[in-house]
């Protein structure tokens, strides 16, 4: 059984480059999205305290089991501590028997990211260009680098209430082929941005953007958004808006849909599948204002589980680790595990 570790997760990016990376994960996405029917799925167990969340995230298909184990606490950066870590496992179906356990940290930040850029690539227009990004936390330039890779991005406006979070982001990027544009405000970030990216963090419905400072043709793709009473958008964007959600029974629980009451679910367009496997258009014309409202998905911790699990392999990356019993000469006898020690504790 292998377990990847930090330096093993920035091995294999190392080995094959993050833009790489990111384009062979939304290859795995893509198919893994487009086999929808052959998952068994479920919303995540979430379990809230009072500074966030703990979640556990299954999922399976007919060879792999995956779970993740999250949290989410706002409050977190105060003392310098991530507000989003994560490991994960995955297992092999026919046997039960565990494949690997990662870290998840980085898998995380990069999955989103992949999946918001991958959301983007259907429901912005072709032609963007331009990308404004509310919220320069630890998730910032993931989502910035993954849209790079599947769009000629030629300027980044960023904007964050944090000074300092400001000037990492910008440092993090400034060897990037875009331009850096800081803002002074939300309303002008977002002015004349193809694609909006809200990623700030706070337990407390906010309206980041308003409806009012939209301009048609807008994408946005919140992914701050993501647990009951957690939003960042106006409501009123959604009623005008063409939603996309990745699963639709977590979404009406967590995702910026909650704010619509009993007209959530008739107000979503499609579900992710639906548009990666072209059972329902993106993106129809140039002026409709569009909205991923991501919260977070287990199929997409599978799909990163699944291309680190093929790429370690690969590479001959990981440590073997010895947490189920691998070797025995007679799998009935696990108590021949014991019996030494036990017999000597005894003895003595
Ligand atoms: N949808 C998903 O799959 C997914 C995955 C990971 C994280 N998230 C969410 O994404 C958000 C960002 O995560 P992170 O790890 O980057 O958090 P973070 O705490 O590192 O960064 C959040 C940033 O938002 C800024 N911010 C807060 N309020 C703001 C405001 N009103 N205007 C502008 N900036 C503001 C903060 O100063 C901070 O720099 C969190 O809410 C997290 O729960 C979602």
């Amino acid at each position: 059984m292998l377990l990847l570790e930090i330096p093993v997760v920035q091995e294999i990016v190392a080995k094959i480059t993050l833009k790489n990376f990111y384009l062979r994960l939304c290859a795995y996405l893509i198919e893994d999205f487009s086999n929808w029917d052959n998952f068994q799925k479920s919303a995540r167990h979430a379990v809230y305290v009072p500074n966030g969340v703990l979640e556990l995230m299954p999922i399976c298909n007919d060879e792999f089991y995956s779970f993740k184990y999250v949290n989410g606490h706002p409050n977190n950066p105060l003392t310098n501590k991530l507000n989003v870590v994560a490991f994960g496992m995955l297992a092999d179906v026919v046997t039960g028997y565990p494949l690997m356990i990662s870290s998840m940290t980085l898998l995380t930040a990069m999955r989103t990211a992949a999946t918001a850029a991958l959301a983007s690539r259907y429901l912005a227009k072709k032609t963007s260009k331009r990308l404004a990004i509310i919220g320069c936390g630890a998730q910032s330039e993931f989502q910035i680098l993954a849209h790079h890779a599947l769009f000629d991005l030629t300027d980044v406006v960023y904007f964050d209430i944090d000074p300092a979070a400001m000037l990492r982001f910008a440092d993090n990027l400034k060897n990037e082929a875009f331009s850096l544009i800081p803002a002074d405000t939300i309303q002008a970030a977002i002015l004349d941005a193809d694609i909006i990216i809200t990623a700030t963090a706070c337990k407390e419905k906010l309206h980041i953007l308003e409806q009012s400072w939209l301009t048609p043709g807008q994408h946005i793709c919140g992914i701050g958004g993501d647990a009951p009473g957690k939003t960042e958008l106006d409501p009123e964007i959604l009623q005008h808006a063409k939603i996309v959600v990745e699963y639709l029974p977590q979404t009406l629980k967590e995702g910026e849909i909650q704010n619509l009451g009993k007209d959530a679910t008739s107000l979503v367009h499609a579900e992710m599948w639906e548009i990666l496997s072209g059972l329902k258009a993106g993106r129809e014309n140039d002026t409709e204002i569009t909205v991923f409202d991501s919260v977070g998905f287990a199929l997409e911790d599978f799909s990163i589980l699944r291309l680190c699990y093929q790429l370690a392999t690969e590479h001959r990356l990981g440590k073997t680790i010895d947490l189920i019993p691998q070797s025995l000469v007679d799998c009935k006898n696990l108590y021949g595990l014991l019996r030494n020690t036990h017999e000597n504790t005894t003895k003595s």
